[in-house]
C-alpha cells in the first residue's frame, strides 16, 4: 500500500520517547511502554483499515489486512526490540494463534467481563520464565469488537464478504461476534 513506508517513522519515534527505565521499578516502566506500543500499533491498523475500506470496500480491505497485519507488527516489533501480536479464542488466522500464557489470559479476561469489569480496562501483566530460561515481561490488553469491526467479524456478513474470508482463510472461527464482545488480545512480551 502507498502509505506503508509511513508507519515506521512514527513507530521510531515511539520507541524513541518512551519514559526511562528506573531501576527501583523496572516492571512499572515496561507496562508503560508496552501500553504506548499497543496504541500506536492498533492505531497503525485502524488507519491501513480504514484507508482499504474508503478505496476498495470490504473484499479489499480484507485483502489488506491479510497482507498487512504481519508486517505492520513485525515493523513494529523491529523498532520496539517486543514482541507484538494480537490472539483470540476464535482465530481468524492460524498463524496467530495463542500460548498457554495467552489462552488463560483471554479466559480470564472472558471471567472478568462477566463479572462485570469494563472491557477497556482488562489488562494483564505478568514476568514469566521465557523458554531460553529468561524473565520475561509479559502484557495483555483486550480488544473490544466496535461496530465497525461486524462487517468481517459479526454475526450477518455479505456473500462477497464470506466468499473472500473462506478463500483466504478456510478454517476462519473469527465470526458471529457482536459489539461489545472480547474480540482478542494484544500481546507484548520482552525479555527483562
Ligand atoms: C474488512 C474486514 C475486516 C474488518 C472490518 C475487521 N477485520 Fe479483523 N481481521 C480481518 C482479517 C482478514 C484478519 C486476519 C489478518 C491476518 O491474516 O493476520 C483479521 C484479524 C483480526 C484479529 C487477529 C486475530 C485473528 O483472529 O486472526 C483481531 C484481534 C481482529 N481482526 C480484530 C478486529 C477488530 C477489533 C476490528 C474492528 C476495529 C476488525 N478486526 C475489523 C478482517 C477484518
Amino acid at each position: 500500500m502507498a502509505r506503508f513506508a509511513l508507519p515506521c517513522l512514527a513507530l521510531m519515534g515511539v520507541a524513541l520517547v518512551h519514559p526511562p527505565a528506573r531501576a527501583e521499578d523496572p516492571a512499572a516502566s515496561l507496562k508503560t511502554e508496552a501500553a504506548g506500543l499497543v496504541k500506536t500499533y492498533s492505531t497503525t491498523l485502524l488507519t491501513a483499515l480504514q484507508d482499504a475500506l474508503d478505496s476498495g470496500g470490504p473484499v479489499l480491505a480484507i485483502e489488506a489486512c491479510h497482507t498487512q497485519a504481519g508486517p505492520i507488527a513485525a515493523d513494529l516489533a523491529a523498532h520496539s526490540g517486543w514482541s507484538i501480536k494480537r490472539t483470540s479464542l476464535k482465530l481468524r488466522n492460524p498463524a496467530s494463534a495463542p500460548d498457554a500464557f495467552e489462552r488463560e489470559t483471554l479466559a480470564a479476561f472472558e471471567d472478568r467481563l462477566g463479572k462485570g469489569e469494563a472491557i477497556a480496562d482488562l489488562t494483564r501483566t505478568a514476568i514469566v520464565k521465557g523458554p531460553d530460561g529468561r524473565e520475561t515481561f509479559r502484557f495483555a490488553k483486550a480488544i473490544p469488537l466496535g461496530q465497525a469491526c461486524t462487517t468481517c467479524h459479526g454475526v450477518a456478513l455479505t456473500p462477497e464478504v464470506t466468499a473472500k474470508l473462506h478463500d483466504l482463510y478456510p478454517e476462519d472461527q473469527a465470526v458471529g461476534f457482536k459489539p461489545g464482545d472480547l474480540r482478542g488480545i494484544f500481546s507484548l512480551s520482552r525479555p527483562m
